[in-house]
């Protein structure tokens, strides 16, 4: 079951109730933990801790550093669900599948949806360890045929044609500018442009650099398909991009790309992030 076209409505709908009839909870928010993220759901209270595979129809991870459950609970009070790890596209599942949570959740009522994720920086003004506020995104893939809105459209979650121009809400970017001056984050807190690969390799170096001619910022494979879906069912969308590593742009440079500078670097800022989307999540 690890890759399916599309999916109808009444699958979705499914796994909703199902959901619905587990926990007690009824978020209005829904957060999506990025790669050594997942720290956060363990700060919810109240919780109801479903494993993905016990899930109906729910895809499964198989990246270390994901752990692969759905959290119900209080954050700061607010009732949320989190995802404990997602499944990317460079495991093989279909871009539907990658995005199947993200309808479910707004069956479940949820009306804003969070997303973080680990990239790479582009911008040469950016540090390893800035938190970036997703501006806008570039959906390589979706150039590719790679997107998840592609197939028939089930007006029941929203029109053929959606936009774009408005992904990442403005109010709840100046929330997060707000919150992260707050919460001691400012110094390390940027704004910018992230792109999405398929991956699984990182960047060569033409890459990296044609990517920065696009006006990327930073550059990550995950994130875009469910921010994509998540627009055309209505869902209010806040990113936050953690710059885990420098893209290397110089063919001098020795550095290299890698998953365990990636998690090392995630675990340094994980606690500063937590603490934004916290008090982000009391705001909302
Ligand atoms: Cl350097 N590239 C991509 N594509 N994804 C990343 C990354 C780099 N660093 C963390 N995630």
């Amino acid at each position: 079951t690890s890759s399916r076209c599309r999916y109808s409505y009444e699958e979705y709908k499914e796994t909703a109730d199902w959901l619905l009839a587990q926990t007690k909870q009824r978020p209005k928010v829904a957060i999506i933990c990025g790669s050594g993220l997942g720290g956060l759901a363990d700060l919810l209270v109240d919780k109801t801790v479903l494993k993905y595979e016990t899930i109906p129809h729910f895809p499964t991870s198989t990246v270390p550093g994901h752990a692969g459950q759905l959290v119900f609970g209080k954050l700061d009070g607010r009732e949320c669900v989190c995802m404990q790890g997602r499944v990317h596209f460079y495991e093989g599942y279909d871009i539907h599948t990658v995005t199947y949570p993200v309808r479910v959740f707004s069956l479940l009522g949820v009306k804003t949806l969070i997303v973080t994720n680990a990239a790479g920086g582009l911008n040469d003004s950016y540090n390893v360890g800035d938190i970036m506020l997703i501006k806008d995104h570039i959906n390589l893939p979706g150039f590719a045929g790679q997107t998840p809105l592609c197939g028939h459209n089930d007006e029941r979650f929203g029109e053929r044609f959606s936009c774009m121009s408005d992904a990442y809400d403005r109010e709840l970017r100046d929330l997060a500018k707000q919150a992260a001056k707050e919460q001691g984050c400012g110094g390390f807190l940027q704004e910018g442009v992230y792109c999405m690969v398929a991956g699984p390799s990182y960047e060569t170096i033409a890459e990296g650099r044609l990517l920065q001619k696009l006006g990327a910022d930073s550059v990550g494979m995950s994130t875009v398909p469910e921010v994509v879906v998540a627009r055309h069912c209505g869902l209010r969308v806040l990113g936050l991009s953690l710059v885990t590593n420098k893209v290397v742009v110089d063919y001098d440079s020795v550095q290299k790309a890698n998953h365990t500078e990636v998690l090392k670097t995630t675990k340094s800022r994980t606690e500063d992030l937590q603490r934004l989307v916290r008090y982000l999540v009391s705001k909302i």
